[in-house]
Formats: C-alpha cells, sequence, structure tokens
C-alpha cells in the first residue's frame, strides 16, 4: 500500500468520497487519488515524495506557479496584520480598481469567496433587475453548484451524472426550480434563436462560458456569440459570462477581449486571487446598483474581499499584467499541444488538441468537438488509459476527459519538453 492509498482510507472514513470537491475522486478514471505534500513552480509532490509536472494548476488559479515568491510575500505580509475584519479595506478597493481596468465592461464590481457564490449572485441580480425569472444556460457548462444551475452541467456533474433532459443533474435540487432554467446546446443558434422568439419577454439571463471549459474546452463560434448578445439587447434580458474560469487565463481581457464582446455582468474566481478563495461577479453600474446596501437585491459574505486573499489576487494581477505574460503563456501552450499532437500523430492514435491563452484541451478524436455532445463521444477508454500512462511518468492530468487543462508561467521549455516526451511513451504504448 501506498501513503496515498493509506491517506485515501483514512480519509473516506470522516470525508465523504474521501475528498472535498468531487472531481478529486479519479472516479472518471480509477486509481487512488495523490495526496499533495507540497509544490512549486510547475510542480506538485505527493506522500510519497513523488513529483509530478502538474497540467490543472489548482484547475486554474496557480497561472504565475505554485509558491510564486512575489505572491507568498504579499501573503505573509497581508497576515502579519489579521486574516480578516469584516470592515472594509483600501485593497479591496485596489483590486475593484484593478478588474474595472483590466476587463472594460466591468464597471462595478462585488467580491465574494468563491464562484460558485459569484454566479448564483450575478444570476440573482439579473432577476431582481429585471423582474423576470427564466434563465438559459447550456448543455456542458458549469457555473458552480447553485440549484438553478445544476441543469445538465459541466464538470464533476458530466463525469459522474447521469442526466436526462432538463432534470437537475443533482440530487436535492428541486424540479420546481429548475423549470426556470432552460438548456440549449452549445453553439446552436437556431436553438436560442427559437426561445427567445416563443418567450423571449420572460428571459431575465443567459449565462455561459464564453469559451467553455467544464466539457473539456470547447470554442464557441462567432455567430452563436453575436446572436446571444443581440437577442439578449433586444429582449432586455442580461447577458451574463462566466469568465471564472476564462478570466485572466485565456486573455488579460478574459474572453470577451478576445471575442469583441461586451456582457452585462461578468463572474470571475480562480487566477483573480492566484489561488485564494476569492472570486467576483461585476457589470454595469446601472445593474450593480440594484445589490445591496444600493438596492433590494441582496448579497452578504462574511469573509467577501478578505484581505489575505486580495493581498494574493492584487499580486497575481501584477504579475500577469506584465509586458509579454500572455503571449510567452500562449506560445508555450501552443507548443505543449503541438508536440503531444505530434507523438499522437506518430503512434497513429486520433487525437485532436486546442488551446486559448494558458488553458487547452486535448480530445481522443480525430477533430475537435465543439458541443457537449460531439465531446461525449470522443474515446473516454482511451483517455483513461493516457491519463495513467502519463501519471506513471509524473505528469499530472485532469482525472475527466471532460476538463480543460492549465499551464503556467512556470511552464517552461525543459518542461514542455519533459511532458511531449511523457506523451511519446504514453502514445507508444497506447497504440501497441
Ligand atoms: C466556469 C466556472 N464557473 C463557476 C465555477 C465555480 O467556481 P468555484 O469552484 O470557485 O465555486 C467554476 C469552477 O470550476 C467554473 O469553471
Amino acid at each position: 500500500m501506498s501513503q496515498n492509498d493509506v491517506l485515501f482510507e483514512r480519509a473516506q472514513k470522516t470525508i465523504p468520497g474521501g475528498v472535498n470537491s468531487p472531481v478529486r475522486a479519479f472516479r472518471q478514471v480509477g486509481g487512488t487519488p495523490r495526496f499533495v505534500t507540497k509544490a512549486q513552480g510547475p510542480y506538485f509532490w505527493d506522500a510519497e515524495n513523488r513529483r509530478y509536472i502538474d497540467l490543472i494548476m489548482s484547475w486554474g488559479p496557480m497561472i504565475v506557479g505554485h509558491a510564486n515568491p512575489e505572491v507568498v510575500e504579499a501573503v505573509k505580509k497581508a497576515a502579519e496584520t489579521s486574516f480578516s475584519y469584516g470592515a472594509p479595506t483600501e485593497g479591496e478597493i485596489e483590486l475593484a480598481e484593478r478588474i474595472c481596468a483590466l476587463v472594460p465592461s466591468v464597471e462595478q464590481v462585488r467580491l465574494v469567496s468563491s464562484g460558485t457564490e459569484a454566479t448564483m449572485s450575478a444570476l440573482r441580480l439579473a432577476r431582481g433587475y429585471t423582474g423576470r425569472d427564466v434563465i438559459i444556460k447550456f448543455e456542458g457548462c458549469y457555473h458552480g453548484h447553485a440549484d438553478s444551475l445544476l441543469v445538465k452541467a459541466g464538470s464533476g456533474l458530466l463525469t459522474f451524472a447521469d442526466s436526462t433532459q432538463n432534470a437537475p443533474s443533482s440530487g436535492g435540487v428541486p424540479q420546481d426550480l429548475v423549470k426556470h432554467t432552460l438548456v440549449l446546446p452549445y453553439n446552436d443558434v437556431e436553438a436560442i434563436e427559437a426561445v427567445f422568439k416563443k418567450q423571449g419577454d420572460q428571459i431575465a439571463a443567459v449565462i455561459l462560458e464564453p469559451i467553455a471549459g467544464n466539457m473539456n474546452l470547447i470554442q464557441p463560434s462567432k455567430a452563436f456569440l453575436n446572436a446571444i448578445r443581440s437577442l439578449t439587447n433586444q429582449y432586455g434580458s442580461v447577458l451574463i459570462y462566466d469568465e471564472v474560469m476564462t478570466g485572466f487565463r485565456v486573455a488579460l481581457g478574459g474572453a470577451q477581449s478576445l471575442q469583441g464582446i461586451q456582457p452585462d455582468l461578468t463572474c470571475l474566481g480562480k487566477v483573480m486571487g492566484g489561488g485564494m478563495p476569492i472570486a467576483a461577479f461585476g457589470g454595469k453600474r446601472e445593474i450593480m446598483s440594484r445589490l445591496a446596501p444600493l438596492g433590494n437585491v441582496y448579497q452578504a459574505g462574511t469573509l467577501s474581499g478578505n484581505p489575505v486573499a486580495v493581498a494574493a489576487g492584487l499580486k497575481t494581477l501584477e504579475i500577469i499584467s506584465r509586458a509579454g505574460f500572455f503571449e510567452n503563456l500562449t506560445s508555450q501552450t501552443q507548443k505543449l499541444m503541438a508536440g503531444m499532437k505530434q507523438m499522437a500523430d506518430k503512434a497513429n492514435i486520433p487525437f485532436a488538441v486546442d488551446s486559448v491563452g494558458g488553458m487547452f484541451g486535448f480530445y481522443f478524436s480525430k477533430e475537435v468537438p465543439s458541443s457537449y455532445e460531439a465531446v461525449t463521444k470522443t474515446n473516454i477508454e482511451a483517455f483513461k488509459q493516457f491519463f495513467h500512462l502519463m501519471l506513471d511518468e509524473g505528469v499530472y492530468l485532469a482525472p475527466s476527459a471532460y476538463e480543460a487543462g492549465f499551464t503556467s508561467m512556470t511552464h517552461d521549455d525543459a518542461v514542455i519538453s519533459a511532458i511531449i516526451a511523457a506523451a511519446d511513451k504514453a502514445f507508444q504504448k497506447l497504440g501497441a
């Protein structure tokens, strides 16, 4: 029994499934989760003191690498003056100002503690602002675990759930609640046009991952994005970009800066806290001013704007704003994907790749999929084998075929070459 097995067995006695978030449990790929003892740059070490190259980076946040010295220093300094006050601080203003400057569609922003809180609050705000109940989400998009968003959701829900059309993807979610959630296929322009034509005046909000990363990486078509923006404008519905994953990850200004679209509200998380539990939602002043204490839409949090998390976020945003950061991250990620594709081709294995900024997807299929349905048709069995072969080679991929992967500024040429060499061996074994 390895030390990871020992810890997993012990964990399962007091923690449901042994983990504090489902996908960590390796249920899709099988085997024992690695218990992490420390991490540095692009690496982490498990309970056996084995080193892995990390390609999930805490599911996105660690874009400047694990234990980045500048961020560690900022956190230490903040921690010395207490962890939390429950009263406002100047750091919160600085972080709000920084976010508004980097994401121009955000005129005002409220800090919260998780991506789930951000999307849940943005939705309540959209409903309060419009006085309407119905929301539209897209198949395979995950927006955290608030009740009305757990319908045909991606990430762990897609990995584990046996979801039927418009049934909740989770137990404990009333049908009555999700009846206000309409679920449409991603990248389907006709479907969204038809729904707006039928009941556009009842739709409070459309929420989407502007580049989906919770059903593996799936890019939207221009026509899809344009249709959503023009229909929400036409019918007075709120367009919510859930950039919890893509914000400060695919580009400094998020997916919206690449797409040239201004959503009404934006949800942020992950990178903006550099690994600390902090997230945000923000957007048009006219909508944001409906929040308490100004307006009647309630939202609050004991630890919201936590000073230690704010310090980590501010330093992380400062580092990623430096000249050349995203050019470098993008080219390293492209190099990684091109190298893996080349090795798969060499082994004659159908394999496709995609990436945007520091976020990537690879698929055991001939083509890059463009919908949830297409992703579920890729070769999941091949992925499972590949995952374990890579793990044996010391490369830690997301333990599910329905997740995107993430790089950091510490994934330098030597690290990328090591991953490609590992992939070469893994594909050879897979093809044998
Ligand atoms: C797009 C998106 N929205 C929301 C969330 C929820 O964020 P959190 O896990 O911080 O609650 C996630 C988490 O993976 C996400 O990827």
